[in-house]
C-alpha cells in the first residue's frame, strides 16, 4: 500500500464537516440572511442569473464562467478567471452553479499564487483569505463540502513537463466552503441527464463510502446510510413515475448530495471512482457516467465474493425501500438505475479492446487511494480486467 493510502487509513477524523448548511427558497432570500453587495463576487452561469437572480437586481458584482470557458476547471480557465476579477475587487466569494464552478470559487477565496501549476503540485502554499459561500445547482458531486479542487493540470513526471495533460485534486481543509446554502429550484432547470446521472453519482458516494472496508467511521456510515436511502427512494419514484417526479423532489436530492459528499470525505471512494477515471479522462466521458457504467457490474463481482458482509446491509437497505427480496438486491437495484437512464456499453464511448488491459494497469498504478477502499480486498488487475471485460 502506498503512503498516501496509509495516512488516510490512519486518519483518526470520525467525521469532517466544515461548512454551516443552510437551505433557502429563493436567491432574495440569500441576499437579505447575508446582506449581499458590491463587495461580493458571485460565481456562476448566466443561464442560472437570467431566472433565478436577475429579478432581485441585488448589486453584487456578477461573473460567468462562460467568460472563461463551461469546460472543467484547467490551469488556462483560472489564470483567465484570475484576470477578470482583480483580487482586491471583492471580500467574499458567492458562487452558484456546478461542481466546476463550486472548485473554482475555493481558488478564488485563497490568495493568489504566483503559478497555479506551481500550487497543484504542491510546491507554493494554500492560503485562504476570504469568506466563501458555496449554493450547488446540481445534485451529485458534493464539492460544496469538500476540501478538494480538481483542475486538469499540465502533467509532469520527476519535476519536467511531460507535454501531456492529468487531473489534479488539490486537497486542503483551508478550501472547503465556509458556508453551503441549498436552494432546491435553482437544480430544477437541470436537463434530465447531467441530472440523472449526478444523481448516480451520489448514490455511488455514499454506497462506495458505506462499504469502505478500513475508513468508514459510525458517523459517516450515518451520512452513507441516510444519503442511499433519500436517493433510492428518489429513484424509485422516477422508475415508477417518470422524468417530471423528480422535480418533486429536488429538495431531497440537494440534502442527499451534501450528505454523500460528506460520508465519502471521511470515509471515502472505491473501486467504481478508481476505474472510471481512466474512462472517463481518456474518452471524456462526464464523471456521473463514467461511473454508472461501471457501477453495476462491480457491485455483482462484490455479491459473487463476499455477499454476506456489509454487502448484506446494503442490500437489505435496497430491499427495505424497493420490497425487492434481499438476495436478489443487487439485480433489483441495477434494474431500477436501467428504468431511469440507459446502461451502455463502454465500446459505445469510445473505449476499445486494448484498454481492457492498459485501463487495468493504470488503475492499479495510479488508483491506490481507491482501490485499497474497495469491499473486496485486494483488488486485483485481473479483477479490473474483467470488469472492463464485461462491459464492454
Ligand atoms: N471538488 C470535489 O470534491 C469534486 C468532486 C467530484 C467532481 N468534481 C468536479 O466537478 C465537476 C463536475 O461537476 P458537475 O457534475 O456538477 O458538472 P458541471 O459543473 O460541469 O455541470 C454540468 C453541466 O450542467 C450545467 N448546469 C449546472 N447547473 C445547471 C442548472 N441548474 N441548470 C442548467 N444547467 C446547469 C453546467 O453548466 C454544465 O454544463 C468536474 O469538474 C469535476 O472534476 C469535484
Ligand atoms: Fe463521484
Amino acid at each position: 500500500m502506498d503512503e498516501f493510502s496509509k495516512a488516510l487509513q490512519a486518519d483518526k477524523r470520525e467525521i469532517i464537516t466544515i461548512p454551516t448548511i443552510y437551505k433557502m427558497s429563493d436567491f432574495g432570500q440569500l441576499a437579505a440572511e447575508f446582506n449581499l453587495g458590491e463587495r461580493d463576487v458571485v460565481l456562476t452561469n448566466e443561464f442560472i442569473y437570467k431566472p433565478f437572480m436577475e429579478e432581485y437586481n441585488i448589486p453584487c458584482q456578477y461573473v460567468f464562467q462562460e467568460k472563461f470557458g463551461l469546460l472543467e476547471p484547467s490551469e488556462e480557465m483560472i489564470n483567465i478567471m484570475y484576470d477578470a476579477i482583480p483580487y482586491d475587487s471583492y471580500d467574499r466569494v458567492i458562487a452558484i452553479g456546478g461542481g466546476a464552478i463550486m472548485d473554482l470559487c475555493k481558488l478564488l477565496g485563497c490568495k493568489r499564487p504566483a503559478s497555479i501549476h506551481e500550487m497543484y503540485f504542491k510546491r507554493e502554499p494554500v492560503i485562504h483569505e476570504k469568506e466563501v459561500i458555496a449554493i450547488p445547482t446540481t445534485c451529485g458531486t458534493g464539492s460544496e463540502v469538500t476540501n478538494i479542487s480538481v483542475c486538469i493540470v499540465k502533467d509532469e513526471k520527476d519535476g519536467v513537463l511531460t507535454g501531456g495533460e492529468t487531473k489534479l485534486g488539490l486537497v486542503s481543509d483551508d478550501i472547503t466552503p465556509n458556508k453551503v446554502v441549498l436552494i432546491p429550484k435553482f437544480i430544477s432547470t437541470l436537463p434530465y441527464r447531467p441530472f440523472i446521472t449526478s444523481v448516480i453519482d451520489a448514490l455511488i458516494h455514499a454506497t462506495e463510502s458505506f462499504l469502505s472496508p478500513s475508513r468508514k467511521t459510525i458517523t459517516s456510515e450515518m451520512y452513507s446510510k441516510r444519503a442511499m436511502e433519500i436517493i433510492l427512494e428518489g429513484l424509485r419514484l422516477i422508475a415508477e413515475e417518470g422524468q417530471e417526479a423528480r422535480l418533486n423532489y429536488l429538495d431531497e436530492f440537494s440534502t442527499a448530495s451534501y450528505l454523500a459528499g460528506i460520508a465519502f470525505l471521511k470515509a471515502g471512494c472505491g473501486t467504481v471512482h478508481a476505474m472510471s477515471f481512466p474512462l472517463g479522462g481518456t474518452y471524456h466521458v462526464p464523471h456521473g457516467e463514467s461511473n454508472y457504467a461501471l457501477f453495476g457490474k462491480i457491485m455483482e463481482i462484490y455479491n459473487e465474493y463476499n455477499p454476506n458482509g456489509e454487502l448484506l446491509r446494503f442490500k437489505e437497505l435496497v430491499a427495505s425501500i424497493t420490497g425487492c427480496e434481499v438476495e436478489k438486491a443487487i439485480d433489483y437495484l441495477n434494474e431500477m438505475l436501467e428504468k431511469v437512464y440507459h446502461l451502455k456499453p463502454i465500446h459505445e464511448y469510445g473505449f476499445k479492446e486494448s484498454d481492457i488491459v492498459d485501463f487495468a494497469e493504470s488503475v492499479e498504478a495510479n488508483q491506490q487511494r481507491l482501490i485499497t477502499n474497495s469491499y473486496v480486498q485486494p483488488w486485483t488487475k485481473e479483477l479490473s480486467q474483467r470488469v472492463y471485460r464485461e462491459c464492454f
